[in-house]
């Protein structure tokens, strides 16, 4: 049997690209792949519910249950490696992983950032705020970017990138869903297809996709 390559998807929010990722698995647009679980540091985060009606573990550890911020890094971690993951998407999670966690995971952990790297990227750029400062800089062009993570925010080597044009009428919140659904529904399915594929490799710190497929 082909073998699967076992994703973990840590979130906070909405959900939209676990969705994207949960739409792809079903409509086989995206194969070889399966989500063994979910996490989220928020109980409420709507992105469970899409888990669950998945089918797939679902949990939610949140940092304000428990004593301090390491007892809920071990926890965060052991439940990872319960879950034994090829890869972890971060898709819009918002807590930042401690270095020993990127360390481990190394090249194998992807994040989702609603801009085009190093544009409005770092600590401050999070959320609406990304596209407040997008819009306030006058930038025409601006996207999403999948990125693996290093110990750094938005640092580490940059996988794929889409564009999507800024209108001179845009508020945040239209500059947002044009990304979300121009940008991130493309980007995060046929970054994690890639993986699958095996035709990414790393050079001198860098990401690139092998033009033609290797065998496995
Ligand atoms: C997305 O815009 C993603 O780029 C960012 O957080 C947002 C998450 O949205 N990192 P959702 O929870 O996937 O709907």
């Amino acid at each position: 049997m082909e073998k699967m390559l076992r994703i973990v998807v840590l979130v906070s929010g909405s959900g939209s690209n676990l969705q994207n990722l949960l739409d792809g698995i079903a409509e086989k647009t995206l194969t070889g792949v399966r989500i063994v679980g979910v996490i989220s540091n928020n109980a409420g985060a709507y992105a469970l519910e899409r888990a669950r009606k998945a089918d797939i573990p679902a949990l939610a550890i949140s940092p304000k249950d428990f004593p301090s911020r390491e007892v809920f890094y071990q926890r965060l971690e052991a439940t990872l490696e319960d879950f034994q993951p090829d890869l972890m998407v971060l898709a819009g999670f918002l807590v930042v992983l401690p270095e020993n966690l990127v360390k481990k995971y190394e090249n194998r952990i992807l994040n989702i950032h609603p801009s085009l790297i190093p544009a409005f990227c770092g600590s401050g750029n999070y959320g609406r705020k990304v596209h407040e400062n997008a819009i306030a800089r006058g930038v025409k062009l601006s996207g999403a970017t999948v990125h693996f993570v290093d110990a750094g925010t938005d640092t580490g080597p940059i996988l794929l990138q889409k564009s999507v044009p800024v209108f001179p009428d845009d508020t945040p919140e239209i500059l947002q869903k044009r990304i979300q659904q121009d940008a991130e529904a493309v980007l995060l399915p046929q970054a994690v297809q890639l993986i699958a594929d095996g035709r990414v490799f790393f050079r001198d710190g860098n990401a690139y996709v092998r033009e033609v497929p290797s065998r496995k």
